[in-house]
């Protein structure tokens, strides 16, 4: 087992990683006391895969633990499901020093922080991430949140959790479709590091296997280079910006294909591709690197082009993502593989250009 610090003085907190690792997790919660209750939180899905096997495992350890179980879905990741939480939190007794664990995707590590977040002024939560977007990406950070009618991620609050515990067995049940959606992030993280997307372009036949060694590796590198970003810029207020490669695009493209045509993922994929077009416009980086961009993409089977919706379309909705401040688009261009930056110059036409292709 791997363990990763992430460093923010008092709220910092580790991040392991495994295989097989599910079962031991009572070892490392030293902090959360056996004389009170708490809560295991998880989707329908992911809990009848290894909810009874963990709380079994929990209840053995000592520790008196009752479960909420969510729907899943983006649409449920709302205000409702969080005052279902709450009213379950009080009905089962939680009180300040109750801890909440989110056994899930992000959708579950996001709604369960939050409402751990914001329980009683805030009680502590433990993430236990099942998907490979939240064991590289959304676990780590302690950015919780739902999503309004009016747009994602619209309310929400910087918590911490008191550990992340990532077991790459947990992936192997892992629809493939959503093992895609997590490789676009962990390609992200490639164009943050070079030595990761020297993996990635390397070892694309096992990883694409989930090779458990493989994975092993790139979630530690993906969670390293997360804990760094965060530990340095925790509330984005510089570099953490830069985990938003891609996403500028990718948001506008899944709010304009209503969230149900692209995966997250996908959308980031495209996001990502229209990043290096523009960035080879600006002459930041070569045409070389633009090509080993879109076919790192493309054998990752995520797509790179979004034949249904106009440039025009995408770019005005890009305005008018809760990202553009005071009217103006910050966007993340990559200037080498390794290694990207944040731009706010970038001059409309050239935009639609580099979305058209
Ligand atoms: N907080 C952050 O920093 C952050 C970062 C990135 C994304 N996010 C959020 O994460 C969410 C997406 O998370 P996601 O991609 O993990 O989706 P998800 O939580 O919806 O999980 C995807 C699907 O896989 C199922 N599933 C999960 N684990 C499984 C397993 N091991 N085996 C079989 N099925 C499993 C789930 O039930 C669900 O149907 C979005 O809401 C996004 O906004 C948050």
């Amino acid at each position: 087992m791997q363990k990763i610090e992430l460093d923010l003085g008092r709220n910092g907190y580790p991040i392991f990683i495994g295989r097989d690792i599910l079962a031991d997790l009572p070892a490392f919660m030293q902090d959360v006391p056996h004389s009170s209750r708490h809560l295991l939180i998880s989707d329908t899905n992911v809990y009848a895969l290894y909810g009874p096997m963990l709380l079994e495992t929990l209840r053995q350890a000592g520790y008196d633990i009752q479960t909420v179980i969510i729907p899943g879905g983006e649409e449920h990741k709302n205000l409702e499901t969080v005052a279902y939480l709450y009213e379950q939190m009080i009905l089962l007794g939680l009180d300040r020093s109750s801890c909440v664990l989110a056994l899930g995707g992000g959708i579950v590590g996001d709604t369960a922080g939050f409402a751990a977040a914001s329980y009683m002024r805030g009680i502590p939560y433990i993430q236990i991430p099942t998907t490979l977007l939240a064991q590289v990406d959304s676990s780590i950070g302690g950015k919780t949140g739902v999503n309004l009618p009016q747009g994602k991620n619209l309310v929400g609050a910087f918590h911490q959790p008191l550990l992340v515990y990532s077991d790459i067995c947990l992936l192997d049940s892992l629809p493939a479709k959503e093992y895609c959606n997590g490789l676009a992030e962990v390609i992200k993280y490639g164009l943050l590091d070079a030595e990761l997307w020297a993996l990635l372009e390397e070892k694309h036949p096992f990883i694409l296997k989930r090779d458990h060694d493989c994975l092993q590796n790139i979630i530690i590198r993906c969670s390293e280079i997360k804990a760094r970003i965060v530990s340095a810029d925790e509330r984005e207020q510089g570099q953490r910006a830069l985990l938003n490669l891609g996403h500028t695009f990718g948001h506008a493209i899944e709010n304009l294909t209503g969230y149900q045509h692209y995966t997250h993922g996908e959308a980031v994929a495209i996001g990502m591709v229209y990043a290096a077009r523009t960035a080879y416009l600006l002459e930041m980086i070569s045409r070389q690197d633009m090509d080993r961009i879109c076919q790192l993409i493309t054998a990752y089977k995520l797509p790179i082009e979004c034949p249904q919706l106009s440039s025009q379309a995408i770019l005005e909705q890009m305005y008018r993502d809760k990202k553009a401040t005071s009217g103006t688009l910050r966007i993340v261009l990559p200037q080498a593989i390794g290694s990207c930056v944040l731009r706010q110059d970038v001059p409309d036409s050239l935009l639609l250009k580099a979305i058209t292709g």
